[in-house]
């Protein structure tokens, strides 16, 4: 049964006053434009200083045209664009405001359906949460990763080769002037980073998620496949307004499941956890932390690519993309769950070819064995800490050590180099501070940088624990996400230089190794540091933020407030 009366016909369909006002003031459209169209909202995340996302202008247009061919009348809007190398003290403190602006301009505004148009981390999560709380028809075009970066006939990754060559700098196996080269070497044509960072793993969430098109994660963004990507998803969000096909019906507990399924094929970033625990919470799906354990942590990782691995995003695109990953997980996926395109996943992937076994592995011959992100619990972290043990050293996943404690990050910068710090490597390096409403805003600082003089020793890694977030182009044995956060007197405020801290990942155990009596005289010495902001938008942000286990949305933006049309007011 198809809809034929559309919400929008409440701004432009009255013989009246009011859609004299609507369509007057839209000037220019033939009048015969608003009669009987679904109306569609391009949501452009465009911005000169979100340069992931630099080229949405171009994608807009292709989008428009597939509109217009299926009989839309498309409306771009901007919305709130989040550049996760520009935007400070960190983007993360803004993905809830910017949900906030992506909601509320579909609800108050005459859009039927809409489009939405992701790419650099956080605009994948702002805009997928912003939708999912209106409940329109909704589908996602993701704007592409950039080509390989190429330096000296080698691959590098976006992030990735970043942190590797700075350590390089710093234990003095790189000269600066190499460093300087590599930069222009890494990120070489449009599109977002192109390792399997946050931003390519929130575009294959989208596609595991069936809210994109099949291949809508891998394609890069200078090739001519996503422009034609972008047309189709425009032909069909028209479809899907007719078939009232909305967002609520695509977001099953069956798709998150999906997710975490791939997530872990694919060594996704960790930034998925909390952002598909923000998205659920706004669809009102049962999702929780373990969740992620339970269903991931003993998948193999598929594909390979870096961090975990040698390749980049162009690699797994020509190698046959998400569809051949998803294929190549079987049964591991609910093969009915529901997809944008109107088939099921199943369907859409059930034919999905290989063309590279050295990029996309068999699950007979994983690249690595149980490698999906793992949950850890302890005294240390009461609701949970995460870690991704693909990117981790295998050796420290069981590990015992002395913390070394750094109180913010500003301490953490004054004293890593320093050749006093009390470091070898078997300690264990612990940064508070740094959680929701500590920084706030829960940074990417949790890879923090090894100090220069066990670099200099040829040390690689050291077990990290923070309550702060990690780039998806990151690696280490890091663990993040410690839950409560020390700036609201979880366990790991009260750390102290010395103690020592227990890591058993089979045992998914994070401890501290003081005693009860010890920690509770800590406890009634803690002094609550005060909120970093007294007003604006930092103070609600800190005021009503949720610890990471629950996604760090703010408590008021749960669930779903539907799309119902707003009062009149002319
Ligand atoms: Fe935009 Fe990595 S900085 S995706």
């Amino acid at each position: 049964m198809q809809k034929t009366s559309f919400r929008s016909s409440h701004w432009f369909g009255g013989r009246d006053r009011d859609g004299f006002i609507h369509r007057s003031w839209m000037r220019g459209f033939p009048r015969d434009s608003f009669d009987g169209r679904p109306v569609i909202g391009i949501c452009n995340t465009w911005s000169e200083l979100t340069p992931c996302n630099a080229h949405f202008r171009e994608i807009a247009e292709r989008v428009r045209r597939g509109v217009y061919e299926a009989g839309g009348l498309p409306l771009e809007f901007p919305v709130m664009s989040l550049g996760e190398t520009n935007l400070r003290p960190t983007a993360m403190l803004y993905r809830n405001l910017a949900s906030m602006d992506v909601e509320e301009s579909i609800r108050g505004n005459p859009i039927d359906g809409v489009v939405l148009l992701c790419g650099c981390d956080k605009t994948t999560p702002s805009l997928v949460m912003g939708a999912a709380s209106c409940d329109v028809p909704a589908i996602v075009v993701s704007g592409g990763p950039m080509l390989n970066g190429v330096f000296r006939n080698e691959r590098i990754g976006s992030g990735t080769i970043v942190w590797q060559m700075s350590e390089d700098v710093r234990s003095g196996k790189l000269s600066m002037a190499d460093f300087m080269e590599a930069e222009v070497c890494m990120s070489r044509s449009p599109g977002h980073c192109m390792t399997m960072g946050t931003a390519s793993t929130m575009a294959a969430m989208v596609e595991a998620l069936g809210l994109g098109l099949p291949h809508n994660a891998a394609i890069p963004a200078a090739d001519s496949r996503r422009d034609t990507l972008a047309q189709l998803a425009g032909r069909r969000i028209v479809e899907m307004v007719r078939e009232d096909l909305r967002i609520s019906k695509i977001l099953t507990r069956k798709n998150f499941e999906n997710a975490i399924r791939v997530n872990a094929a694919i060594g996704g970033s960790t930034n998925a956890v909390i952002h598909l625990l923000a998205i659920a919470r706004r669809a009102g799906v049962e999702l929780r932390l373990d969740d992620f354990d339970r269903l991931g942590s003993d998948l193999p990782l598929l594909v390979n690519l870096q961090p975990s691995g040698k390749y980049l995003m162009e690699d797994l695109y020509y190698a046959g993309g998400i569809p051949a990953v998803v294929r190549e997980l079987g049964d591991l996926i609910h093969r009915d769950a529901p997809t944008v395109n109107g088939k099921t996943i199943g369907e859409n992937t059930r034919d999905a070819p290989c063309w590279n076994r050295d990029v996309i592995h068999t699950l007979a011959e994983p690249l690595k064995p149980r490698a999906g992100i793992a949950v850890l619990r302890g005294n240390l972290a009461k609701n949970g800490a995460v870690i991704k043990p693909s990117a981790a050293t295998p050796r420290l996943l069981k590990h015992r050590g002395r913390a070394v404690v750094f109180e913010n990050i500003e301490d953490l910068r004054t004293r890593t180099d320093s050749p006093e710090l009390a470091v070898d490597e078997n300690s264990v390096m612990v940064l508070k501070g740094v959680g929701p409403c500590g920084y706030p805003g829960m940074p990417e600082v949790g890879n923090m940088p090894l100090p220069r003089k066990l670099l200099e020793r040829g040390v690689t890694d050291l077990v990290r624990i923070s309550d702060g977030r990690m780039s998806g182009t990151a690696y280490g044995t890091v663990v993040l996400h410690v839950s409560p956060e020390s700036a609201i007197g979880g366990t790991l405020a009260l750390v102290q230089d010395g103690d020592e801290i227990e890591l058993d990942v089979p045992a998914r155990r994070l401890e501290l190794r003081v005693s009860d009596d010890e920690l509770n005289r800590r406890r009634a010495a803690w002094i609550k540091p005060a909120p970093r902001a007294s007003s604006g938008y930092e103070r609600l942000y800190i005021d009503h933020v949720t610890q990471a286990d629950e996604g760090a949305d703010l408590d008021f933006l749960a669930g779903c407030r539907g799309a119902a049309v707003p009062r009149e007011s002319h």
